[in-house]
């Protein structure tokens, strides 16, 4: 019976097929009918693509995505669907009328990618009973619980209630657990069934029943959150493991071996495992490969970061029964493969896209993948491949992605591309590889827009000044090709018109700036490390009035930076450094989307900003050795999520203002040094718990160091330092917009106080030793007094202490000498007494420079010898021992905090660090498959599936 009532719903479907081909269409629609569609249409308050404008004749069948049944001229199909396959934009709507129940014949309903608010999928949808197809995915329905109301729709063929957003938001979506699924074992005609998304991870018996319904052959169930007990064999009847040919289990948590279960699904054409945490595929890809003649045809094993072992099997043992061989996608990137690829590969004549990015392969790369006839898309960047690019790839004239960065590739046959006339991406950057690529080698290549070429040692291009290439390319990428373009810019950049990113980065370049270089497109610019002279072009603004990435540090540019910087208002991040530019900064071109501007040994001047501007979003800015004056930069005072702030070898003056310690609650590096700042150190900085660079040497600052300083936490525990990682956050875009990406400033940083020469009082606060990871303490040249803290060998990370030019009094610490790492000790010019202690370490320290000027010290390195007499300070002669001496110290110092009731300042001094950064190295990077694309292919799938289903 039911088969009868399946046979008859796709006999009906065919006729409609037909219908639907066939545009002729002489019916006139029912006025019932029509009416509740026009009730219908009115709940879509927003049509961005008017796709409804024409839901107004009387005709209704006539209509967009309306279809009737020619006899009947009864509505049986709405298909409004929304899709970024086909562009277009999504219809809004915050509830789907009831007047749908007036087409009693509805069979088809396709929703899917618009927009319902998050509203709960309707209740009358489950007495829609004749509907075979019904796609609500994707399209912001309340997904918290799964809509039981549909288990009345026992003639659905396909339903689709994927939300593959929901994972993305799962703290919304996901919290509602689905234990009751029973209603799923009633949609007895099912075929089709996607249901990612949904949190199932409490529906124990889901795969019992989905394996009860006799046709299902195609399951989606990408980020459900399912686990290895809910797929077990006895979940699953043997039925269903015949039939299924679908399986999409991507983004669950999964661990451990891939289960046995997959080997026995004899029809799987498509199974996507990627995102999980399989650690090992028993018998390798092969054995899925080459069983039941070969019928696979996708097979997607990404980020299974852990996958390894013998990830590809033996081709021997499994190939026999193979007559042909329909793979055509393997996807293997983000796994630890560990292993050579292996020849047999190029047996997959078939295969459309072949990945191994980031799987941790190694050495060369077979000859045989040149037999890959069908092959488009071959990624192998990122790993430790060796040899030859194969000359064999000369044959793959269906290529259109070649990403072989990031290897150790060394041989490049020039040849091999000639051919490839469809290659629109070429990758073979960071390699070693040599050659020369002239004119002649990209002549059939009109259909190129990426090309990436730098960071390969001894490669070269060869290109006349008047060449005027076949292609016209978005994303060039040249750095460090030394001998590629001379000292002039490439001059036939003149014909690239719609650049995105240009990176010629350490290029050798010395001529001016390209004033002719005009982009509209162009996002990131890298002209970094080159000998760049003259200044900016004053129209900068409207050559590439897109600019978010500007590099031109190092170079030779000067005068002052344009006005029409002004019009980049999405600039993100600047590298002007190491420049020659003065004038003052206009604050103009600062917005809130500049997250790292770094202008720092520059000639600049002036208050900065010289006008008004916005830095609320900067995370680094770098304004050192300018000559900039004025006070501390107020435009910083809502910069929240500021890491860095560099402001040394400037003029600036004025007190630290105390919202720098209470509103850069980020903040991991202050960096004051060489200015005029004066007045005291406000003890706000102390609430800087992810600080640990403090660097305010060499001001004029006064008073006592704050006393809280047990508040840097990042300097008390072991200092994870982690930067929220601009190069992360370009990574995450470009995965959005598959672009190319940087790699921002690395900072190599030490956990380091530098308070010296100013003019600091009171004694050296006890809390400093509590700073455990603090590497460099400079408190010289100060004016403090009191002892040095008795626990200072607390300090176990110590390298260098400088407490010299200081009133310091009392004895050297014997704790002191437990400081292993102490490399560098200074504690000259006090008036500390007593014997220098002289085990441990400390008996390293034979240096005489180390201690002197400190009248009352004695015993080794000094000359002076240590009596019985002269090895106690003056004051305190009656002290028997140095413990005890240090003991009756820190009495002593207890009743003068008393005495003076903490309100004199009798902290002392503070250290120096020293602060490196390592240039930052630009690179750009090809995304080469991201999750969205490979989703986008899976989409894609899914929809042909579908229709396949209907058609069937
Ligand atoms: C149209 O309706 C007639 C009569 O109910 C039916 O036989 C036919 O299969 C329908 N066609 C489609 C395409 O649904
Ligand atoms: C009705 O739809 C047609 C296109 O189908 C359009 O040209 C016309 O402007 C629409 N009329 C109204 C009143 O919206
Ligand atoms: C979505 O629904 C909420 C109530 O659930 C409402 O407040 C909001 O305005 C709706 N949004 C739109 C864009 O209509
Ligand atoms: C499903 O069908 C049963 C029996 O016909 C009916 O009692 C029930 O109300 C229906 N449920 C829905 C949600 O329409
Ligand atoms: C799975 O396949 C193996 C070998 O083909 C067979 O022995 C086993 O019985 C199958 N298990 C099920 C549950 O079908």
């Amino acid at each position: 019976m039911k088969k009868l009532s399946f046979l008859l719903c796709v006999l009906s479907m065919m006729v409609l097929l037909q219908f639907s081909l066939s545009r002729v269409s002489a019916v006139t629609c029912i006025q019932k009918e029509r009416e509740a569609l026009l009730q219908f249409k009115r709940g879509f308050w927003w049509d961005p693509s008017h796709r409804l404008a024409s839901w107004n004749g009387t005709n209704c069948c006539n209509w967009y995505g309306v279809g009737c049944n020619q006899t009947t001229r009864h509505v049986i199909k709405i298909d409004l669907r929304s899709n970024r396959l086909d562009y277009s934009s999504p219809l809004f709507n915050n509830s789907i009328d009831s007047s749908l129940l007036e087409l009693k014949h509805l069979n088809y309903l396709d929703l899917s990618g618009n927009y319902f608010n998050y509203t709960q999928i309707p209740h009358f949808l489950g007495s829609m009973v004749e509907l075979t197809y019904l796609n609500l995915s994707n399209a912001f329905f309340n997904a918290k619980v799964l809509p039981r109301h549909l288990g009345n729709l026992t003639k659905l063929v396909v339903l689709d209630l994927s939300n593959s957003y929901g994972y993305s938001i799962s703290g919304v979506e996901l919290k509602q657990l689905n234990r009751d699924i029973e209603w799923i074992s009633h949609l007895s005609s099912l075929h089709f069934f996607g249901l990612s998304g949904t949190n199932l991870s409490e529906a124990s018996n889901l795969m019992q029943v989905l394996s009860s319904l006799p046709f299902l052959s195609s399951l989606i169930l990408r980020g459900c959150g399912l686990q290895n007990n809910q797929f077990s064999f006895r979940s699953m009847n043997s039925s269903f493991l015949s039939r299924i040919q679908y399986l999409d289990l991507s983004v669950n948590h999964f661990d451990g071996p891939i289960p046995k279960a997959f080997h026995n699904m004899t029809s799987l054409k498509f199974l996507d495992l990627s995102d999980n945490q399989f650690t090992s595929i028993d018998g390798g890809v092969s054995s899925f490969i080459f069983r039941n003649n070969c019928i696979l045809k996708t097979l997607d094993l990404s980020y299974n970061y852990d996958l390894g072992g013998d990830v590809f099997g033996s081709y021997e043992n499994e190939s026999m029964s193979c007559s042909r061989y329909d793979l055509q996608v393997l996807n293997l990137p983000g796994t630890s493969i560990q292993i050579k690829i292996p020849n047999w590969l190029g047996k997959f004549k078939n295969l459309r896209s072949l990945s191994l990015s980031r799987s941790h392969i190694y050495g060369s790369i077979p000859a045989s993948l040149g037999n890959l006839s069908s092959l488009e898309n071959l990624y192998l960047s990122s790993n430790a491949l060796t040899g030859a690019i194969p000359t064999t790839f000369g044959k793959l004239l269906n290529l259109r992605k070649l990403i072989l960065g990031w290897n150790r590739l060394e041989e490049l046959g020039e040849e091999c591309f000639i051919q490839l006339e469809n290659l629109e991406v070429l990758d073979i950057s960071h390699n070693l590889l040599k050659g020369v690529l002239a004119e002649a080698h990209f002549a059939n290549l009109s259909r190129l827009n990426t090309l990436l070429i730098g960071d390969n040692e001894h490669l070269s291009l060869d290109m006349k000044s008047n060449w005027i290439p076949t292609f016209q390319l978005k994303y060039f990428y040249a750095s460090s090709c030394t001998d590629c373009f001379g000292s002039e810019f490439p001059q036939w950049l003149r014909t690239q018109k719609a650049l995105v990113t240009l990176g010629l980065s350490k290029t050798s370049i010395s001529s001016d700036f390209p004033i002719w270089l005009r982009a509209r497109s162009l996002t990131a610019l890298d002209l970094s490390h080159n000998q760049i002279v003259g200044p900016i072009p004053t129209s900068i603004g409207d050559q590439m009035p897109n600019l978010k990435y500007l590099y031109l540090n190092g170079n030779l540019i000067n005068d002052s930076l344009p006005l029409s910087l002004c019009k980049l208002k999405n600039l993100t991040e600047v590298d002007l450094s190491s420049n020659e530019f003065s004038g003052m900064v206009q604050g103009c071109w600062l917005t809130s989307n500049l997250t790292i501007l770094d202008l720092s040994s520059n000639n600049f001047s002036g208050t900065f900003p010289y006008s008004h501007g916005n830095l609320s979003g900067i995370q680094r800015l770098f304004l050192g050795n300018n000559s900039f004056e004025g006070s501390m930069p107020r435009i910083l005072k809502n910069s929240k999520d500021m890491e860095i702030l560099d402001l040394e070898g400037n003029k600036f003056s004025g007190n630290i203002p105390t919202w720098v310690g209470n509103n850069l609650e980020n903040l991991k590096c202050l960096m004051l040094r060489d200015n005029l700042f004066n007045g005291t150190i406000p003890s706000s900085l102390c609430n800087l718990t992810s600080l640990f660079n403090l660097d305010l040497a060499r001001n004029q600052l006064e008073g006592p160091i704050p006393q809280n300083l047990r508040n840097f936490n990042a300097m008390t525990e072991q200092a994870y330092v982690i930067f929220s990682h601009p190069r992360e956050k370009s990574i995450r875009q470009s995965i959005k917009s598959n672009d190319l990406y940087y790699s921002m400033k690395q900072l190599e940083v030490m956990v380091k106080i530098d308070l010296s020469q100013n003019y600091l009082v009171g004694s050296i606060p006890s809390e400093i030793t509590k700073l455990k990871e603090l590497i460099g303490l400079n408190l010289s040249h100060n004016n403090l007094t009191g002892t040095i803290p008795a626990e200072i060998g607390e300090i176990e990370s110590l390298e260098s202490l400088d407490l010299s030019f200081n009133q310091l009094f009392g004895p050297i610490p014997r704790s002191i000498s437990r400081l292993n790492s102490l490399g560098d000790l200074k504690l000259s010019h006090n008036n500390l007494s007593g014997e220098i202690p002289q085990e441990g370490h400390l008996s390293t320290f034979n240096e005489a420079s180390s201690f002197d000027g400190n009248p009352y010290l004695c015993g080794d390195p000094l000359p002076k010898k240590c009596t019985t007499k002269n090895s106690f300070e003056p004051r305190f002669r009656h002290i028997e021992n140095q413990d005890e001496e240090e003991d009756k110290w820190e009495k002593w110092l207890f009743y003068v905090m008393i005495i003076l009731g903490y309100t004199v300042g009798f902290w002392g001094v503070v250290g120096a660090l020293i602060f490196k950064r390592s240039w930052r190295y630009a690179y750009f990077k090809f995304a080469d498959e991201t999750k969205d694309k490979i989703h986008t292919t899976i989409q894609w799938s899914v929809e042909r599936l579908k229709r396949f289903f209907l058609r069937k």
